[in-house]
């Protein structure tokens, strides 16, 4: 009988004589060779197997892109040099001068200039919306309505997107759903599955989860895979090969890390919950968040690594508490391997507008944590050092 291709073969990747090298090669170049000028057609054409120039694709960048579909039971993944050059690379792919789109109202800030900004620049109608629960969520749609985008965990306050039902009704309207799964990871959800079009993840984050690359991906259908490909090579956002090959290093403990931080974050939250220089904790698998009959739904094995907390005395308690913590760092990233801190208003979220921020509940005194995959009980010896400080001063 015929052994089974590994990936590494389905994508061109030779052995070496009989044997094959147990972790694939990097194939850092940046253009391919022919032989013949009919080889070229035929290369271009995809009638035979081949790469070209690896803007457009690249031996070690497929691997990944066949490794990360599997994941998210996608049929076509392309893995770009960031989380925000996947977004927008899909989103200008999706969109033209006329149509409507609509946005949650609380997303990553960056990807909130792309919708509040650049768009609307363009003659795209972008409206903000909220998307829980107990919204009138049809009432937003339009006949022009082409893309609905939310993150499945939205940054920072950790709402949690019922995807079954705004693909329910999206779908009455031709419209798109675009997720961003960074927060929740395919470890806890995977979005094609709960009947998305297509899915985002920043694989600066949890995929690679090493704190040494910079990266994105973007997955759904060989269809409108294809599309994105096409604007991935005019935009140019094609990941790195050296990249793509640490990435898939970081994918080998990607399921195991996500169990541990996971863990470590519903340990946390339940001890910030209780301690009184809090006065808010943003967890989707605390009982009394507001998302957690979702999360329980939506979410499985876990209910990902992110928590945000609201601080007694507003930004200059967070400020206070920063400076009291001795291991915990301010990091303006997340997913380490080690529990860090971020303030989303000074960082992730300071390219949106003050007063939008505060009115979406992204206020000073907000902390977003990203809970590592240490002992959680060293973790929270310093951080509960530092709030005592707070409680006393
Ligand atoms: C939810 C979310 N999506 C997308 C991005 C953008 O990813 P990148 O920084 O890899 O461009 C971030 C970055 O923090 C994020 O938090």
């Amino acid at each position: 009988m015929e052994k089974k291709k590994s990936t590494a073969e389905k994508v061109g990747i030779a052995g070496c004589g009989i044997t094959r090298p147990e972790v694939p090669p990097i194939y850092a170049t940046s253009v391919f060779s022919f032989e013949t000028l009919e080889d070229v057609d035929a290369v271009y054409e995809g009638d035979k197997p081949g790469y070209v120039y690896s803007r457009t694709s690249n031996p070690t960048v497929r691997l990944l892109e066949e490794e990360l579909a599997l994941l998210e039971r996608a049929e076509r993944v392309l893995a770009f040099s960031s989380g925000m050059a996947a977004i927008t690379t899909t989103i200008c792919s999706l969109v033209k001068p006329g149509d409507h789109v609509l946005a949650s109202k609380v997303l990553y800030g960056e990807t909130h200039k792309l919708f509040g900004e650049l768009l609307p620049s363009w003659g795209v109608k972008v409206d903000f919306v909220e998307l829980l629960e107990t919204d009138d969520i049809e009432s937003y749609f339009r006949e022009n309505t082409r893309i609905l985008y939310v993150e499945t965990i939205s940054n920072p306050l950790m709402e949690v997107s019922d995807i079954p039902r705004l693909c329910e009704e999206a779908k009455k309207y031709n419209c798109r759903v675009v997720v961003d799964n960074t927060f929740a990871t395919p470890a806890f959800c995977r979005p094609i599955e709960e009947g998305a079009h297509i899915v985002l993840e920043s694989l600066t984050k949890y995929l690679n989860g090493h704190s040494d690359v910079t990266g994105g991906m973007a997955g759904g259908s060989a269809a409108d895979i294809e599309t994105v490909g096409k604007f991935r090579t005019l935009m140019g956002g094609c990941m790195s090969p050296f990249d793509a090959w640490l990435t898939l290093r970081g994918l080998k403990t990607f399921p195991l890390r996500m169990e541990k931080h996971a863990e470590n974050a519903l340990h946390l939250a339940r001890k910030l919950e209780r301690h009184p220089a809090v006065q808010k904790v943003f967890y989707p698998g605390l009982e009394r968040n507001a998302s957690y009959g979702i999360a329980r739904k939506l979410l499985r094995n876990g209910f990902g690594g992110m928590l945000s907390f609201e601080v007694a005395g507003g930004e200059e308690g967070v400020s206070r508490l920063v400076r009291n913590l001795e291991n915990v760092e301010l990091l303006p990233s997340l997913a380490a391997v080690k529990t860090t801190l971020s303030h989303p208003a000074k960082t992730s979220h300071r390219s949106v507008p003050a007063d939008t921020r505060i009115s979406s509940g992204i206020t000073g005194g907000l902390v977003r944590l990203s809970a590592g995959i240490e002992t959680p009980e060293t973790v929270w010896q310093d951080l509960e050092k530092a709030l005592d400080e707070l409680v006393e001063a």
